[in-house]
């Protein structure tokens, strides 16, 4: 069985291992790459996208989405991925060009031709997703499912109770979460429970690749800026495990339940409130990721990169 795919993301360096797992297990269909701000400025996650589909040698259409959020202002990731969005790999060399229409417009002929409804994994701010919701509801229809990262169901990492993907752009999380199609929350509550130990950079290493090389790189660049910042010993790769989650259903557990996304808090804007106990009488509209199989996901991973063409080492 094989999934057709559009990945919406900002790359970063775990949604360049997300782009690496959609291209190297063949149970996801990459139909298309759409790129956001996030991370970093569209120009640069939008570069970093083509980037890591050349190392990939992935053929697939590119389109830019939004540079901004639908609400105030963009606030990068710099402290965690670097000026460039995904400092550490030499990611030099020729790249391939981008579909010339916006990201919106990709999703929309994506999901118009393909046989099959697409799953839409998004892993960067949910801008470029809610305006496909808002601009083109009579294609959601063919939208299997989205499966994002972000939220949590415990504490934040950009604010005290606020993920970073959430809290960047809120009214369009709240837009895609409302949108009536079937969405998987990967939260943080997940995402930090696969940690890139030494153990697991250097499985990557040892593929001997160059895709093999540039995963452990990535990783021990986010190892630094997860302990500078967060004081993590062994830094999350939260992005992959949206993926691995469509390829996998078994990879992740989770539980339907409501999520609401806080718009207005003084202090908590950008929160994911969600309502494990049924305690608000709201119906659960999100299944929401509570358990992973820490093993099985690395496992996953590796063996998708291993099958990546070899490059130069
Ligand atoms: C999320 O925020 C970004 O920095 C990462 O790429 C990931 O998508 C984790 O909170
Ligand atoms: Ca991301």
């Amino acid at each position: 069985m094989t999934r057709p795919v559009i990945l919406d993301c900002d790359p970063g360096h775990d949604d360049a291992l997300a782009l690496l797992l959609a291209v190297g297990d063949p149970r996801v269909r990459l139909l298309g790459v759409t790129t956001v701000a996030g991370n970093q400025t569209l120009d640069k996650t939008t570069r970093n996208a083509l980037r890591i589909l050349a190392l990939a040698g992935a053929d697939v259409p590119v389109a830019a989405g939004c540079d901004r959020p639908l609400v105030g202002e963009l606030s990068v990731a710099a402290d965690i991925h670097g000026a460039s969005g995904l400092d550490g790999p030499d990611l030099d060399g020729p790249v391939p060009d981008l579909a010339g229409v916006h990201a919106v417009e990709l999703m929309r002929r994506l999901l118009v031709d393909s046989v099959e409804p697409v799953t839409i994994v998004a892993t960067g701010p949910l801008t470029n997703v809610a305006l496909l919701v808002r601009t083109y509801p009579e294609v959601l229809p063919r939208v299997r499912r989205i499966v994002l990262m972000g939220g949590s169901t415990e504490r934040g990492n950009t604010t005290p109770y606020g993920e970073f993907n959430i809290v960047t752009d809120p009214e369009a999380a709240d837009i895609v979460l409302r949108s009536g199609r079937p969405v998987t929350m990967i939260g943080l509550n997940v995402t930090h429970q696969a940690l890139a130990t030494a153990e697991v950079i250097a499985a990557f290493e040892n593929l001997g690749t160059r895709a093999g090389a540039v995963c452990a790189e990535l990783m021990t660049f986010f190892a630094g800026t997860y302990r500078l910042v967060f004081g993590f010993e062994h830094p999350p790769v939260h992005d992959p495990i949206a993926v691995a989650a469509v390829l996998d259903p078994s990879i992740v557990t989770t539980v339907p339940a409501p999520v609401a996304i806080e718009l207005t808090g003084t202090h908590t804007r950008g929160a994911t409130v969600v309502d494990l106990h049924g305690r608000t009488g709201r119906p659960p509209d999100t299944d929401v990721a509570v358990a992973i199989d820490v093993p099985a996901f690395w496992h996953l991973l590796l063996t998708a990169v291993a099958a990546l063409p070899t490059g130069r080492p």
